[in-house]
């Protein structure tokens, strides 16, 4: 059996393109594994706790000798990590917020990027992800457009998130990116590619929403 983590990052809840997105992927990759469980962490309903001192002092404390604030203040990292451990397959969805993922996905990634967990430093500061044999879909939502104008450089959200999912060990599978959610015109134009990328990828006949 296959299991799919399913993270969305939009403070919309009921009206956003990211998370809509991913619905359509969700349910071509159900339509490839037949034998599957889907694991949901929606970013908007439940809220990741910011770094603290104790976080980071955790971190870097042997678990024996972690103190019971720390054990305290790391349950939510070893839930998440414990989450992406039970994963075979993550799909992210996420909104561009002032050029970079929403804080909410920021907070979650700075929960689970966790030394001696996700990556570690071998000798000569040589970096390693740990996690073994998964893969990421990507799906996000930008109110304006991006790829090949002038402000390409201005998104960090995209490179951001594939560099951090290396950085722990995952392969980024396949991005949807749709620009231009601001603009009726642009939105009409772009959706249709969209969906098009995700059923070639899934290799699924188009679905009826
Ligand atoms: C707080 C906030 C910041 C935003 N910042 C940007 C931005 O920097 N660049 C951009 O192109 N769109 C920006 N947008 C527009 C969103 O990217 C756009 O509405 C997108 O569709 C949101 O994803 P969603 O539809 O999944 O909620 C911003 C929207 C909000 C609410």
């Amino acid at each position: 059996m296959k299991t799919l983590l399913r993270i969305d990052a939009s403070a919309r809840v009921d009206t956003s393109y990211s998370r809509s997105l991913a619905d359509y992927v969700e349910k071509a990759w159900k339509q490839q594994n037949s034998e599957h469980q889907v694991i949901y962490r929606d970013l908007a309903k439940t809220l990741i706790p910011h770094l603290q001192q104790n976080t980071i002092e955790g971190f870097y404390t042997p678990q024996e000798q972690m103190t019971s604030a720390m054990k305290d203040v790391l349950a939510i990292s070893d839930e998440l990590i414990s989450e992406l451990l039970e994963a075979d397959e993550i799909l992210i969805s996420s909104p561009l917020y002032n050029l970079n993922v929403p804080s909410g996905l920021k907070a979650y990634l700075d929960q689970v990027v966790r030394i001696g967990h996700t990556f570690e430093t071998g000798e000569g500061g040589v970096h390693q992800g740990l996690l073994k044999n998964k893969t990421a879909y990507l799906v996000l939502a930008k109110g304006g457009s991006y790829r090949g104008t002038l402000y390409e450089a201005f998104d960090f959200q995209e490179p951001y998130l594939k560099a951090i999912l290396q950085y722990i060990g995952i392969k980024p599978q396949a991005v949807f990116s749709l620009e231009g959610t601001s603009d009726q015109d642009t939105l009409q134009r772009n959706l249709p590619n969209l969906y098009q990328q995700i059923d070639t990828i899934f290799q699924t006949q188009p679905q009826i929403l």
